[in-house]
């Protein structure tokens, strides 16, 4: 499974690639304006930085909702720089325009995604990766990584290629229960992919292994 980072703050970007797992980038406009970037021509710099640090995958989201502003934005997005992504939401217009992207060869990214027939509507017009949001409909009592199990066998069924790319994923046993299901990509917080790092057991042998090797090479 691939491992996102769902941000848009350059330090956790540089961090999480400097441990070596990072395969790729999300970001969104609520993560854009968390990070006080503001104006298109900071945004557009913003993500031309982060494709700087990372060498995987980066989605930037339109903000546009018809068809043809949705084409316009995606296609200067995608000119930035070529790992960039285009983030697309799931409405009638962002479906039209994913698969005018995906005839062109621009990557794209089906986001707000939160049930199967958005996925196989995803799927169908050929977007690169659908986004479910699992943590938001965990929110609404609603099991988000069925959502995520629903749409594995579904595209399996059919052999879509769309990568199911796990989105609003909150913490450690959500990529656990994701890697388990299938999905293709989890993107995350810093704090979700460094807390798999964690137990206890590896810290007490640690601590046991180096006191060992303290008392016979003092
Ligand atoms: O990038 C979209 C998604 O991952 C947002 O997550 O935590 O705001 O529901 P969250």
């Amino acid at each position: 499974m691939k491992f996102f980072i769902d941000t848009a703050n350059l330090a956790q970007i540089k961090e999480a690639q400097d441990l070596g797992v990072l395969d790729g980038v999300t970001t969104n406009p609520s993560l854009m304006a968390k990070e006080g970037i503001k104006g298109n021509d900071a945004i557009y710099k913003h993500y031309v930085d982060i494709c700087n640090i990372c060498d995987g995958d980066v989605s930037a989201e339109v903000i546009s909702t018809d068809y043809e502003g949705i084409i316009k934005e995606g296609e200067f997005l995608a000119s930035l720089h070529p790992r960039i992504v285009v983030k697309v939401p799931m409405i009638k217009d962002g479906v039209k325009a994913i698969s005018y992207f995906s005839k062109k060869g621009i990557k794209t990214n089906c986001t707000l995604v939160f049930s199967v027939g958005q996925a196989l509507l995803a799927a169908k017009a050929g977007a690169s990766y659908v986004s479910p949001f699992i943590g938001r409909l965990d929110d609404v009592s609603t099991d988000g990584l069925q959502l995520i199990e629903d749409i594995r066998l579904i595209y399996d069924n059919y052999g879509y290629e769309t990568e199911i790319l796990a989105a609003s994923v909150r913490h450690p046993m959500h990529i656990i229960e994701c890697a388990k299901l299938g999905a293709d990509v989890a993107t995350c917080p810093l704090n979700a992919i460094t807390a798999l790092l964690n137990h206890p057991l590896t810290d007490i042998g640690l601590a046991k292994f180096l006191e060992d090797h303290k008392k016979v090479n003092a």
